[in-house]
């Protein structure tokens, strides 16, 4: 026995190999299981997947590159959960591809931001920081309101994230335009369906300008729905209603 460890010893693509094999049964052992067991993810209630205009804003967060500066992802520190509202469950971005979790904070948190300003603040913030925020290192985003949203093929980013596992339904990916135009058209008739299959939509003109739907129509939407589906003033952790 000792004599073939030896030769194990001796031969470095030999313990190399074995070390591969011994690390990878540790890792399986740790990592397999996350793919299988249900509380993985606790299932909390409130959680919908992202109407097609927020789905849209989340897109242009993506591609502004928002993420470079904040983070969505409230820790359970104390300091944390002070400033920003209750850390963050798994179950919040449960719907989101990729996550926006993020690793930097030059800007505050947004993973809570939703409902704390009003839409004409963050229209002003966006088209120009300093405006509301004297000292704010945040470039100004003004081209959004702008840009006239392109959301012609927004069937099929539903239909995308459904290929990885967003539940939205047939019926969801079929009214995905009715949806978005509904969801900045308050007048209109069509949000009835919309609040039936996004409960707690927020239903308004989000850039004050009501003759077009532009990126920053969808980008405020999305800002404004963030870390609010979730009530916590009812969430306890482990409560038997929110595993099911
Ligand atoms: C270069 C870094 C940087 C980038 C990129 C950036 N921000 Fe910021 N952001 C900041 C800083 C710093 C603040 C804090 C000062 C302020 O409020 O402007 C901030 C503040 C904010 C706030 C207010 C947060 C609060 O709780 O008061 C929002 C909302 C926000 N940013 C959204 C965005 C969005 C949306 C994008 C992408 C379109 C973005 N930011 C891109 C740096 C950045």
């Amino acid at each position: 026995m000792m004599s073939k460890h030896d030769f194990i010893e001796r031969n470095s693509m030999v313990l190399l190999f074995f070390i591969l094999i011994v690390v990878a049964i540790g890792g399986l052992v740790e990592i397999a299981p996350l793919f299988w067991i249900q509380g993985t993810i606790e299932k909390v209630q409130g959680m919908r997947p992202y109407t097609p205009l927020e789905l849209e804003g989340r897109d242009i967060y993506v591609r502004e590159g928002c993420y470079l500066c904040h983070s969505q992802m409230i820790r359970t520190l104390r300091d944390e959960v002070e400033r920003y509202g209750h850390y963050s469950l798994a179950a919040e971005s449960m719907y989101d591809h990729p996550f926006q979790w993020g690793s930097e904070r030059t800007g505050p948190d947004l993973a809570r931001i939703g409902g704390k300003y009003s839409d004409e603040w963050h229209r002003a913030h966006l088209n120009n920081p300093r405006s509301v925020v004297p000292e704010s290192v945040m470039p100004p985003y003004a081209f959004l309101e702008k840009t006239p949203l392109n959301y012609s093929d927004i069937a099929l980013q539903l239909k995308t994230n459904r290929e990885v596992g967003v539940p939205y339904t047939d019926d969801d990916i079929a009214n995905a335009k009715r949806d978005l135009e509904a969801q900045v058209n308050p007048d209109g008739a069509d949000a009835a369906g919309l609040q039936k299959r996004y409960p707690h939509v927020n239903v308004r003109d989000f850039d004050g300008n009501p003759k077009e739907i532009t990126e920053a129509d969808a980008l405020i939407a999305y800002l404004q729905m963030l870390g609010t589906l979730v009530d916590f003033s009812t969430y306890k952790a482990d409560a038997p209603g929110n595993n099911r």
